[in-house]
């Protein structure tokens, strides 16, 4: 048993699974996930449903008993479409947001209020580089188009973290919006050029030891550059 505790949304994501093997060493890692993973890495698996129209309160009431030195959310739905925007159903985009931003901000806010979080816990959204407005159609790789929902999925996240970090200042929390970098995953369409799941968790783990409240609501990816909003 170790004695600091760890807490992951969407421990099934593959970058998540990756980073467990070596961050179980230090911490015991409770994950909250749509399904089960039987990831043996992890101390205790739970069952959620992140876009329950009603807050699951009992369910983390039960489930969370200690205080959380470090919090992440890997969580992110990214169905692809082929249809017009103007197509897209109206539970469809629901989804999308509350999955990748706002369940999560619902989920830190309440564990700050229960007190679930221990001082100087460090607070990790994982976000995406593509969320940011102010690179977009900046590298040569950008092209118009493509999933502009995901995108501004991500921006919302990110607005929200620069603004609870800015709320609950006083508190010696840490909260950090993360580009993981384009990583060899299913979802992100990056099996050929992208780099390895195993690159891509040693950085966050380097990453997260470096983490202090001068870092917090800033956007910051795997070299640890500032990423513009
Ligand atoms: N991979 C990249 O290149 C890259 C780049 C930039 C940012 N990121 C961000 O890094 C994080 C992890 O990425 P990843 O590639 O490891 O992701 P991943 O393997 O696709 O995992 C996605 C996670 O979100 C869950 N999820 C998906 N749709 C959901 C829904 N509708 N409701 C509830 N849960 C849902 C999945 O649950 P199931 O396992 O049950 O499907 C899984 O836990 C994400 O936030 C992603 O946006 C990734």
């Amino acid at each position: 048993m170790n004695s600091s505790k760890a807490l992951f949304f969407g421990g099934t994501s593959e970058i998540a699974l990756e980073i467990s093997k070596q961050l179980k060493k230090y911490y015991d890692i409770t994950s909250f996930s749509r399904s089960i993973s039987a990831n043996k890495n992890y101390t205790k698996e739970i069952k959620i449903d992140f876009n329950k129209k009603i807050f699951p309160k009992k369910k983390i009431n039960k489930n969370l008993k200690s205080k959380f030195s470090l919090v992440v959310f890997f969580q992110a739905y990214q169905p692809k479409y082929n249809k017009n925007f103007y197509d897209l159903k109206y539970n469809f985009i629901n989804e999308v947001i509350n999955v990748n931003a706002i369940f999560s901000i619902k989920i830190i806010t309440y564990l700050i209020k229960k007190k679930f979080l221990k001082k100087n816990c460090k607070i990790v959204f994982f976000s995406s580089r593509s969320g940011s407005i102010f690179e977009r159609g900046k590298f040569n790789y950008h092209k118009p188009g493509g999933n502009n929902l995901y995108r501004a999925s991500k921006a919302i996240l990110n607005s929200f973290v620069k603004n609870i970090s800015y709320e609950y200042n006083s508190l010696d929390h840490i909260f950090i919006a993360y580009d993981p970098g384009w990583t060899k995953t299913k979802s992100s369409g990056g099996m050929r050029k992208g780099l390895s799941k195993k690159i891509v968790s040693k950085k966050f783990l380097q990453n997260i030891l470096k983490f202090k409240k001068k870092h917090s609501g800033k956007f910051i990816d795997l070299n640890f550059k500032i990423i513009p909003w």
